[in-house]
């Protein structure tokens, strides 16, 4: 029997994504969604602006739109919720739902450095869910919230994460080239993003320096530690539809060669437990050794939009190393990448049935 799962914020692009993928899923099925007060009490076909191509799926095309409140029906223990809420309404509704016995598992910014709310990726640091039990004692809460991080931290993470395993890891300058989907819809005006880049995007510098902290921190004995890394970060919105790019140099424990960093991303193996989870890409890193790759249009999707593509990796004079690495925004950077965190939190019991 499919676990049930609601969907918070089910109309946006993210929710979309949300619901085209868990049409699909082996475990999860939706049986609530909701929506703000312009929606609620619709069926979903027609509330939605649906803008992701492909179809409605059939499952939840006339689903009525429940209005955003801690009561909707899921039965599964504890009822888990994804939650593609804007920032503001997750910060008044995540804590409730977590308070109510919800699992939350958000994409929203509001509770990502939290220091007891999980910032989660499963290849990167699936330990960090001992901060749950944490969460719940210092609520007096019986469901959590687990957030994703920013999309474009996502792309930025996972070379930073091997580099410090294999290498140690200083600091890192992240500049990223982000795609038009991320400022959800209808996002950013044509005027303003056709023959442009934008380099500035609201609150994205500071989720770039603060979250891969959180990311390859520690966490024991329900503590968590934060790295102890330098970061510096410039955001930018390109004319792209999905896609984020990052261009990163690190400063590592110590002078490695373009070889010894590559081998280290090619030698790299996900943690053993990413095996179990029935979307994890078979191949989570593709190293792309050609001088013009990766590309938002040739490598968003690698792994169904689930895998990281990296490429340009090279020495640096004023720091250690440089690569360039995409994924995909709404996909890995959000969507699938929360469902992936759910999915863990099942082969971790914290999510069942
Ligand atoms: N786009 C990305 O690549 C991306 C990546 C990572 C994280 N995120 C985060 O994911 C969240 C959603 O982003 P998005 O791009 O999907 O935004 P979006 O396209 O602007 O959609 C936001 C949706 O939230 C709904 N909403 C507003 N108030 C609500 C309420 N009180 N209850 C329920 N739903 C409500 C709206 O629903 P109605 O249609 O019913 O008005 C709207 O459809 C944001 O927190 C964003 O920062 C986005």
């Amino acid at each position: 029997m499919k676990i049930p799962v609601g969907v918070l914020g089910a109309t946006g692009t993210v929710g979309q994504r949300f619901l085209q993928l868990l049409a699909v899923h082996p475990w999860f099925e939706v049986v609530a969604i909701t929506g703000s007060e312009r929606t609620a009490g619709r069926p979903y076909r027609e509330g939605v602006n649906w803008v992701i191509g492909g179809e409605i799926p059939a499952a939840v095309a006339d689903l009525i739109v429940q209005p955003t409140q801690p009561t909707l029906a899921i039965n599964g223990r504890p009822p888990l919720a994804f939650s593609a809420l804007p920032t503001n309404e997750a910060r008044e509704w995540e804590p409730q739902f977590a308070a109510a016995g919800y699992a939350v598992i958000t994409n929203a910014s509001t509770f990502r450095m939290t220091p007891d709310v999980p910032l989660l990726i499963p290849e990167v640091n699936p330990t960090h869910t001992a901060l749950i039990p944490t969460q719940q004692a210092n609520n007096n809460w019986r469901g959590f919230i687990v957030a994703s991080p920013n999309c474009s931290t996502t792309s930025a993470i996972l070379p930073l994460k091997i580099f410090q395993d294999a290498f140690g890891l200083q600091a890192a300058m992240i500049v990223t080239l982000q795609a038009i989907s991320g400022a959800g819809y209808p996002g950013v005006p044509a005027m303003d993003i056709t023959d442009n880049v934008i380099p500035y995007i609201s609150g994205e510098d500071a989720k770039l320096e603060n979250e891969p902290k959180k990311l390859l921190g520690t966490v024991n004995q329900g503590q968590l530690t934060l790295a102890n890394i330098q970061t510096s970060a410039q955001a930018n919105r390109v004319p792209v539809l999905d896609g984020h790019l990052a261009s990163v140099s690190a400063r590592l424990g110590r002078r490695v060669t373009a070889e010894e960093a590559v081998e280290a991303l090619l030698n790299w193996q996900p943690p053993a437990i990413c095996r179990e989870l029935p979307t994890s890409p078979e191949k989570p890193l593709v190293y792309r050794p050609e001088p013009d790759r990766p590309q938002p249009r040739l490598d968003r999707d690698a792994g169904q939009g689930l895998a990281w593509t990296v490429g340009k990796v090279r020495t640096c004079d004023v720091l250690d190393i440089r690569y360039m690495a995409i994924t995909h925004n709404t996909l890995r950077g959000a969507a699938s990448g929360a469902i992936l965190n759910a999915e863990l939190l099942v082969k971790q019991g914290f999510i069942g049935n």
